[in-house]
């Protein structure tokens, strides 16, 4: 096969081209080819970013007399039109005008003629999607950060009304000392803050504009850039053309964010799990949350958390994805670069539902107190209670820690709990530390209850009640 077959490219070139690019060739691509390399059914979610940023290229060409006046009310016409036929679901894609940009610059020159001929002046579809996909995700971010707004405000709600609610907190899932459940919960708000900051700083490198960038090298026509970001509330222009239409580290940012946030929330979901079982039977979650079994007719399953963390793993594969995506490819646009949009959008749509689902959730936790409570009454919760009154009393902390291992061993040979020896029982179990026994006095008995534990971890980040209600008023005012 040779590429020398100039009749075949000038009988083409006297019609009117089937593809925009078709004046070129000789024949056609399969079917199977035109499928796999069409974009246009997962890529026009993006249609009313593209006539966004059309219109914008097109009101810069026309100032800049690139275009004519006519030209451009011409365009607008047409956009208006089709914006229309696209919301009324009217709208007829085709695969074979292979993408979103394609199909509607197809469209506006059926109907405005040549006016839709001149749009693509001094662009490409390199930094027109460039551009496209960045406004699209700049509205998701922005539709992210409210969401997790949302959910931070219901959090905040239950953190307040359970400030003083007394649960074992935990190290390797064994009881370590008491914490309050409004505490726990706080934890998941300031994972969420950064989750937030995560995102909003993403933002400002979403928020660059490619588009004057053109196929890779900029274009010899007198365009205004800045006009153009101006028009379509970009911070900035991208400094180096060949570098805004290849890159795409922007979405992987979007995506590592995206993983972070989900993994907190799946980290948060296997509590849910874990709390609602009848082993641990610290909550209860709404039934709209769950789901029965087909066969166990006693089953309440918490299907909506246990969802949250298995798709932390979707988002988790979109990631890689698309570094994947990027690692070997060379400046500057490559085709590899539209498999960008479905792991993105996946991910943006998983987290949106996963928030707004979430917001709810927390709204329909069911806190059985009482179960917390007696969960502290197993796992020694307040031993480090003692070693620290020990401590205070002049005992160096290791002995300390010593005696109280001893005391713990004899209440576990007892089968009680540490508050439940009498003064002198609590002594003979340290006797074997020398200088232990006695630094005991009656006011121990204070210092082992779950409430005096709570209260006298009483710092900024301790779980004292005055101290998490203290928090929550403070994530109140960064809230706003
Ligand atoms: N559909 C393409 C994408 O998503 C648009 C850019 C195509 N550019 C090109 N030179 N083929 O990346």
């Amino acid at each position: 096969m040779t590429d020398t077959t100039p009749s075949a490219d000038l009988g083409a070139s006297s019609q009117q081209p089937a593809k925009a690019w078709s004046g070129r060739f000789s024949e056609p691509v399969s079917d199977l080819v035109k499928r796999y390399t069409a974009s246009v059914f997962f890529d026009n979610r993006m249609a009313e970013q593209d006539i966004r940023g059309s219109l914008a290229h097109a009101k810069m060409l026309a100032r800049q007399g690139i275009i004519g006046a006519q030209d451009l009310a011409d365009i607008e016409r047409g956009m208006a039109q089709i914006k229309g036929e696209i919301e009324r679901g009217e709208f007829n894609w085709n695969l074979d005008d292979e993408d979103v940009h394609l199909n509607i610059e197809k469209r506006l020159t059926a109907l405005v003629g040549d006016a839709g001929k001149r749009l693509h002046t001094g662009r490409s579809r390199n930094d027109q999607v460039a551009t496209d996909i960045r406004l699209w995700l700049r509205d998701a971010i922005d539709q992210i950060l409210a969401l997790i707004g949302d959910f931070q405000k219901n959090l905040l709600d239950v953190a307040e009304a359970n400030a003083a609610t007394p649960m074992p907190g935990f190290t390797h899932l064994q009881v370590a000392q008491p914490v309050t459940f409004g505490h726990h919960l706080m934890a998941y708000f300031e994972m969420t803050r950064r989750d937030a900051e995560r995102f909003a700083d993403c933002r400002k490198r979403v928020n660059r504009l490619p588009l004057g960038s053109a196929a890779l090298a900029g274009t010899s026509y007198p365009i205004d850039r800045e006009f153009v970001a101006r028009e379509l509330g970009f911070d900035e222009v991208c400094y180096n053309s060949l570098d805004a239409v290849s890159d795409r580290d922007f979405a992987i940012e979007f995506c590592a964010a995206s993983s972070l946030l989900m993994t907190h929330l799946s980290r948060f979901s296997e509590e849910l799990i874990l709390w609602m079982s009848p082993r641990f039977g610290f909550i209860d979650l709404a039934d709209r949350f769950c789901t029965g079994s087909s066969i166990m007719p006693q089953k309440k399953n918490p299907d909506v958390p246990e969802l949250v963390r298995g798709k932390t793993g979707r988002v988790n594969g979109s990631l890689i994805a698309l570094l994947t995506l990027m690692k070997g490819q060379p400046l500057a646009y490559n085709k590899d670069n539209q498999e960008d949009k479905e792991p993105l959008f996946d991910t943006a749509d998983t987290v949106i539902d996963t928030l707004r689902i979430y917001a709810d959730m927390i709204t329909g936790i069911r806190v059985k107190a009482g179960n917390m409570r007696g969960a502290l009454t197993q796992g020694y919760a307040t031993a480090t209670d003692l070693a620290d009154y020990l401590v205070k009393k002049g005992l160096p902390f290791r002995d300390a820690h010593e005696a109280v291992a001893l005391a713990v061993r004899a209440a576990e040979v007892r089968g009680c709990d540490l508050p439940q020896f009498s003064l002198d029982e609590l002594r003979a179990a340290m006797a074997h530390v020398p200088g232990a026994a006695d630094k005991l006095a009656d006011d121990i008995f204070g210092v082992l209850t779950v409430e005096g534990s709570l209260d006298s971890r009483n710092h900024i980040g301790g779980t004292a009640p005055a101290q998490v209600r203290a928090a929550v008023a403070q994530a109140r005012t960064r809230l706003g």
